[in-house]
């Protein structure tokens, strides 16, 4: 057979984007992916030349000349400051070392950086929303049925048209906009992309993003028309566990500037401020509530030239700060998947129920043929009752998930515009003659990025957990990192601490937590507290300070370190490192401060090396701990026990994460040469672990506290002497065996579980673990019709019976990492992984298991396959890096790219 000898570069990315547009960044980092047959190949050098775009016109900036390196991600050009709104072309060319060559074409264009808008911010004449914080709040805390609840309280989507005239032979027209609320454009009636939910979910009173809109295709010489829907959002709907409106102001509106430059170099501005405004259909349109839509108010055309808007009005200018915005450089939340439903049943009770198959965030669009003025009414849930009947498991106030259509006469299509649930149920009522699944579509969401990783294995219960992983991911990736889609769809730090190597496999995160990182700065506290929920909404602070007199807790803050280390490793990113450095040192002393100064109430019958000991320990404030531990809340979903299980574990898991923080503080300054930094978190840690191991670790290996995670957290952070640790490894496992092979770890520990156990010996344990059908067990979920990861192991009982948990939480999913590292044997040695180590565990169980991941070098793949005695192992090393190749003890070798096969 005859083999090309070629290299190609598969692609070239701009601040791990695919051309992005808008981008506030100076410096630029570029990234590119060389294929190559043959073996170790390796880049050796590359040239960067960067042109700016004038029409057609290029003008050269610079050229990096031929540049003798490996390096092929995170790459910085040293002379380029990127100019605002400008757009590049940027060109690359490489050399490997088989003597071939690729070239390759990639671009970008910067935003506005420093240029300010010219435009005011405008409103809509609007009525201003209720704000929750003073007012009564209606509802009951159960969802009220149509006709219990009016809803006057909420607002209409607003509609804004904004005139635009465009002379002949444009080169280059684009909108900056961003808004208080939700927006959505339009131009002559297209909508100029598909993004969803603009702008993101940011702390927006000190971080806001806006969007840049390449609308040169849309416009046409001679009059246009902006239209722009406007919405509440998280600026001033109804948001988080309590539902509170009104987080960040009681009116909605927009700021848009606009500019067409012409072939002959004249330009015209245009913005928000020339707009007029009006209400339509759509009577309100809540994230979480839903949308209630009234289709004869619909206004045919209204974002068209030839509309009569004579009835409408001037928008008002408002004189809102303007210097907290910052081009948008994560991609945005996009459809991510439209399908049809699976189908539709009638429960036992005759309520007619859609069942779209999977549990998601999204949203119903339908087609319908009525008579005017009939209600449809669709309510959104993630599970059936044992009976198989509608079951209601989101609850408290403005939970409804609803959607109210009154149809107008004729057929007619309706997608929600700025609301989405979590479902895979929805129960429809008032809908015309017969039902078909074909008269809807799902519409699922999430922030866009690269799916990544690939994990199949022999057993379909293991590649049914795989799935439920991806789809609790994507449901929980819509702007930022959230807990759940439903109930709270807020940024609780401590989940994304425990799934952000998960994710990073899986998407192509980087840009994504970037982003969520830039809010974690933005609210960091004045003494460095991290808050639990990232942006730290105005309904949350008020609850957690009420209730629990805390705004952080150890492992929640915690995010700080481990969600940029995250990834670091998985990318290479370094930069992530650096621009969250000061905020993580920050988040250290507070933590030191704590301990150093602040003591229980008890401090004062201490001995006098209790209370050394105690100024290294964080024994003090409200933590939530090793939450939900489960033998504690299964059988009791009552928030008493969710709380107990914070109170019984935070004296241990906070003095240990302090412990954890430090370790990862400690390495965070090595990889960034602050050698100083250094040394002072490995003295830190020192002083942490004797205090830790003298206050709580008994000769025998036990603690007081005798729950497992609290031993896994103790044994991860190395809170053990060597003669001690096998003890308590023993009594562990001795634990795990007595509670049948089950485990019985909380947040905090259980993302340590398996590790723990395999790095002392145990994988026979975690493969208990892994493969226990009974609950607690991963794969009870998914034997009890899981198609997404729950908040609670037994959100679903035994016998069927269904609760009011959260079915969409990914924390859980953290075991994913695990396996792919360990079943599948993909580890990261260097960043990005330059350099990694293939080492499948093939004593797992399984026949086979195959792992992929399309790392920043390119795409590795390990497959094994089990049969009569033997293993068939297949490896795929990507080009420009190194894999460590560890099979059994019969393999050990050190190669660079191409294919391998062995059997073993
Ligand atoms: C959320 C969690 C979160 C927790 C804090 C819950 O309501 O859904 O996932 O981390 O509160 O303990």
């Amino acid at each position: 057979m005859y083999t090309l000898n070629t290299l190609y570069i598969t692609e070239l990315t701009t601040e791990h984007l695919h051309q992005p547009l808008g981008i506030d960044c100076v410096s630029p980092r570029f990234g590119w992916k060389l294929k190559g047959n043959g073996k170790n190949v390796k880049q050796l050098a590359y040239q960067l030349r960067i042109c700016a775009l004038d029409g057609e016109k290029e003008l050269l900036i610079c050229d990096t000349g031929e540049k003798e390196t490996d390096q092929s991600i995170e790459v910085q050009v040293d002379d380029f400051e990127a100019k605002p709104m400008t757009t590049y072309r940027v060109y690359l060319k490489v050399w490997d070392n088989k003597e071939r060559t690729a070239e390759y074409t990639g671009g970008f264009e910067t935003g506005r950086m420093n240029i300010p808008f010219r435009s005011s911010w405008i409103e809509p004449c609007q009525e201003p929303t209720p704000s929750s914080f003073e007012e009564e709040r209606e509802g009951d805390g159960v969802r009220v049925e149509e006709g219990g609840r009016d809803f006057h309280e909420f607002r209409p989507v607003q509609y804004i048209r904004i005139p635009v005239y465009a002379k002949k032979d444009m080169k280059r027209a684009r909108i900056y906009a961003t808004a208080h609320g939700l927006y959505r454009l339009e131009i002559n009636g297209v909508r100029p992309d598909d993004r969803e939910f603009a702008p993101e979910n940011t702390a927006y009173h000190k971080l806001m993003y806006y969007q840049t809109y390449d609308i040169t295709k849309f416009l046409k010489p001679g009059e246009n028309i902006i239209g722009v829907m406007l919405g509440d959002g998280w600026w001033t709907g109804r948001v988080g566990t309590t539902g509170d409106c009104c987080q960040y102001g009681d009116t909605i509106g927009l700021l848009m500037d606009g500019r067409i430059e012409y072939m002959d170099g004249t330009v015209t501005d245009f913005s928000g401020e020339e707009g007029v405004s009006a209400t339509g259909p759509i009577l309100f349109s809540d994230l979480f509530v839903g949308e209630k839509y009234d289709a004869k108010q619909e206004i045919e055309g209204w974002s068209t030239v030839n509309f009569d808007d004579s009835g409408w009005q001037p928008v008002l200018k408002k004189d809102y700060k303007k210097d907290h915005l910052v081009g948008q450089f994560m991609a945005p939340v996009r459809p991510l998947q439209v399908f049809t439903p699976k189908s539709v049943i009638t429960t036992p009770k005759g309520e007619t129920v859609l069942d779209v198959g999977q549990i998601v965030a999204g949203h119903l669009a339908f087609t319908v043929t009525s008579e005017a003025g009939r209600n449809i009414v669709l309510e959104h849930s993630e599970v059936l009752d044992e009976k198989g009947n509608f079951y209601n498991n989101i609850l408290n106030t403005n939970k409804e998930q609803t959607i109210w259509y009154r149809t107008k006469a004729g057929t007619q299509s309706y997608r929600p515009v700025f609301t989405y649930h979590g479902f895979r149920y929805v129960k429809i009522t008032g809908w015309p003659g017969s039902i078909s699944v074909d008269q809807f579509k799902v519409y699922t969401f999430a922030s866009e990025m690269e799916d990544l990783g690939y994990f199949h294995t022999s057993d379909e219960r293991i590649n049914q957990l795989e799935s439920n992983i991806w789809w609790s991911q994507v449901a929980n990736t819509i702007s930022i990192p959230t807990d759940c889609p439903q109930r709270e769809k807020a940024g609780w730090t401590g989940d994304i601490m425990a799934f952000a190597p998960t994710l990073c496999f899986k998407r192509n995160a980087d840009a994504f937590l970037t982003g969520w990182m830039a809010n974690v700065r933005a609210e960091q506290m004045e003494h460095g507290e991290i808050p639990m929920i990232v942006p730290y909404l105005k309904a949350y602070a008020t609850f957690l300070r009420d209730n629990l007199n805390a705004d952080t807790s150890c492992g929640w803050g915690d995010a700080v370190l481990r969600v940029p280390l995250s990834v670091y490793e998985a990318y290479g990113d370094r930069r992530i490192l650096e621009e969250n450095y000061e905020a993580m040192k920050k988040w250290l002393s507070y933590i030191e401060d704590r301990a150093a100064n602040h003591h229980p109430e008890e401090y004062d019958t201490y001995t006098d090396q209790q209370k050394e000991h105690d100024r290294y320990l964080w024994s003090t404030d409200f933590h939530f701990g090793d939450w939900l531990v489960p033998s504690m809340v299964l059988g009791n979903p009552d928030a008493m026990a969710m709380n107990n299980t914070a109170y019984a574990t935070m004296r241990y898991v906070a003095p240990a994460y302090f412990a954890y923080s430090t370790l990862l503080m400690k390495k965070v300054a090595e990889i960034l040469n602050r050698d100083s930094d250094a040394a002072y978190y490995s003295a830190l840690y020192e002083k942490i672990k004797e205090a830790y191991i003298a206050e709580y670790v008994r000769e025998d290996g036990t603690m007081e506290a005798n729950l497992q995670g609290i031993y896994v957290i103790t044994l991860k952070m190395g809170l053990v002497s060597d003669n001690i640790r096998p003890k308590m490894v023993e009594q562990l496992c001795r634990m795990i065996h007595e509670n049948g092979d089950k485990l019985d770890t909380g947040f905090l520990s259980v993302l340590f579980l398996m590790d723990v156990l395999c790095d002392n010996g145990r994988s026979d344990v975690a493969y208990k673990l892994l493969y226990q059908t009974g609950c607690p067990g991963w794969l009870y979920e998914v034997l009890h019709n899981g198609t997404t990861m729950w908040e609670s192991w037994g959100a679903t009982g035994e016998d069927g019976t269904v609760s009011t948990y959260s079915y969409n939480h990914y924390a859980f999913g953290c075991i994913g990492e695990w396996m792919y590292r360990h079943i599948g044997g993909l580890n990261i040695v260097e960043p990005g992984y330059k350099r990694m180590r293939i080492e499948p565990h093939f004593d797992c169980g399984l026949d086979f298991a195959e792992v992929s991941e399309e790392t920043p070098y390119g795409k590795v793949s390990v497959s094994w396959h089990m049969c009569n005695g033997q293993t068939a192992v297949h490896i795929v090393v990507p080009v420009n890096t190194t894999a460590e190749i560890c099979l059994k003890d019969q393999i050990k070798e050190v190669t660079g790219s191409g294919t391998y096969d062995y059997i073993l």
